[in-house]
């Protein structure tokens, strides 16, 4: 797919699968903004792309708007924009209230308020882009992490309701939903993470390949581990077989 000169953002860029689709966008050609809450991060992965590092939060309403406004100074316009900052934290529901907010504010509301800015200005000009780093724990289910699974399901839901009200008029939406993807993201991921990600991870490279593969192809789920649209498939079938399949695994971790 041709990208040679168009304007892209990636937040969360200074590190993992962020930093991997900043580079891989600027070694075809975009012009890319990075941010990243680490700015010394974001800076490093900007100079060696020859990009513009733009530091700071993109999760809040202040920091998305603060962000959007810089990065269309540089750029001109925003002709893509990767939300791909995410958290991974909690456990069950006695997850303190504050985290469950944290993980909503990240994952979800992050979206929400680039989309509120962005598409606005995409719907006059007719066309841009929105990739979000979701995750196959917004398809299926992360065992160990109530606020990840349910925030994941909540950006997925979020991106499939843009990408159905706005396809026609030239908006194009991309949910990336891998599994394991070997970065600090899963270093942290703790018991459950190590048994079910870490087997089958992927490099964070792998997964700005399947985005470019799947921006050309022009599809709506990119799955950098192609067995996630059988489980997909699987829990869409028979949802009862596979939670008890899901539950084994459950208790084998126990
Ligand atoms: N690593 C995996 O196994 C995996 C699997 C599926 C989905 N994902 C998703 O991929 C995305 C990237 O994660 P990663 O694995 O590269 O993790 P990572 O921890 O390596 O990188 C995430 C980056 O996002 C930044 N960030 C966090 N909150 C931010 C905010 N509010 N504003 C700006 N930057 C912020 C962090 O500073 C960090 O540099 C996340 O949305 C994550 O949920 C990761």
């Amino acid at each position: 797919m041709d990208v040679q000169g168009v304007g892209v953002v990636v937040t969360g860029g200074g590190n993992g699968i962020g930093r991997a689709i900043a580079r891989r966008f600027a070694a075809q050609g975009a012009r890319v903004v990075v941010n990243d809450l680490d700015v010394a991060a974001a800076e490093a992965v900007a100079e060696q792309i020859g990009g513009l590092a733009i530091g700071g939060d993109a999760a809040g309403e202040v920091g998305v708007d603060k962000l959007i406004a810089a990065a269309k100074d540089h750029l001109g316009a925003i002709d893509v924009y990767c939300a791909n900052a995410g958290v991974a934290v909690g456990a069950g529901p006695e997850t303190p209230e504050a985290e469950w907010q944290f993980a909503w504010d990240v994952n979800v509301m992050a979206h929400v308020r680039a989309a509120r800015v962005l598409v606005p200005a995409w719907l006059a000009r007719g066309g841009g882009r929105f990739v979000v780093t979701a995750s196959a724990a917004g398809l299926l289910t992360m065992l160990g992490s109530a606020p990840y699974s349910v925030t994941k399901h909540a950006a997925v839901a979020h991106a499939e309701w843009l990408s159905a009200t706005y396809r026609h008029r030239g908006i194009d939406v991309h949910c990336i939903c891998p599994q394991g993807v070997r970065t600090a993201m899963l270093d942290g991921s703790g018991g459950a993470g190590d048994a079910i990600l870490l087997p089958t991870a992927i490099e964070p490279e792998d997964v700005a390949d399947a985005l470019f593969d799947g921006m050309a192809e022009g599809h709506f789920l990119i799955l950098p581990h192609p067995e996630v649209h059988t489980y997909y498939q699987h829990r869409a079938g028979d949802t009862d077989r596979w939670l008890g399949g899901m539950n084994k695994i459950q208790q084998r971790l126990e």
